[in-house]
């Protein structure tokens, strides 16, 4: 029988379309479009599969944090005038395929393994963060020190101490969701 696969690295590299581009109105035009896609998609979809999982208090959480990751964008776009909507990259396009086609095996693991579709779910959700925090919002917030801008650090300064939080917070949730697994509750 043939089994759909759903790797952690698939769901990742829908994130390739955030780039450090030269200027600083070009790299968070890029990551406008990032916060938008986790907000719209990725979050929500994490969010259907917990619901269908029947982990409600996950999918809350999914939630909640698809709402910040919308903050972001809304913080990002301020950091430049007259920005409108970032054209959408051929990147995020293909991202946006690679999640249809995530969807759409999504349902017949979910009834298969529900427990592992939603762990892999958080899996992603903190190496996303992590990416976030560690490595990607830092060197933007050291990019615009570089280039004087005081005010565009303190913005991906804010971004970098939210993203951290939603690691946390994933991460508490994946040690909850494991020593449940672990520990079948007492009838
Ligand atoms: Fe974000
Ligand atoms: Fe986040």
């Amino acid at each position: 029988m043939s089994k759909p696969e759903i790797s952690e690295a698939m769901i990742f590299e829908c994130f390739a379309a955030a780039q450090q581009k030269e200027s600083i109105e070009q790299t968070a035009a890029s990551f406008v479009d990032v916060e938008e896609y986790e907000n719209q998609i990725m979050y929500p979809e994490f969010a259907r599969w917990a619901e269908k999982a029947g982990q409600p208090a996950l999918a809350t959480l999914f939630r909640k944090v698809a709402g910040e990751e919308k903050l972001h964008a809304v913080w990002l776009r301020e950091l430049y005038q007259d920005m409108g909507q970032p054209a959408r990259g051929e990147d995020t396009e293909r991202a946006i395929d690679a999640l249809k086609t995530i969807r759409a095996n999504c349902d017949t693991l979910i009834e298969m393994n529900p427990d592992g579709v939603v762990e892999k779910a958080l899996a992603v959700a903190i190496s996303v963060e992590e990416r976030e925090y560690q490595d990607i919002y830092p060197r933007f917030r050291d990019q615009a020190l570089a280039e004087g801008n005081q005010q565009a650090a303190d913005v991906y300064q804010r971004v970098v101490d939210s993203e951290s939080q939603h690691a946390d917070w994933f991460r508490h949730a994946l040690d909850q969701f494991r020593t449940g697994m672990a520990t079948p509750a007492l009838a």
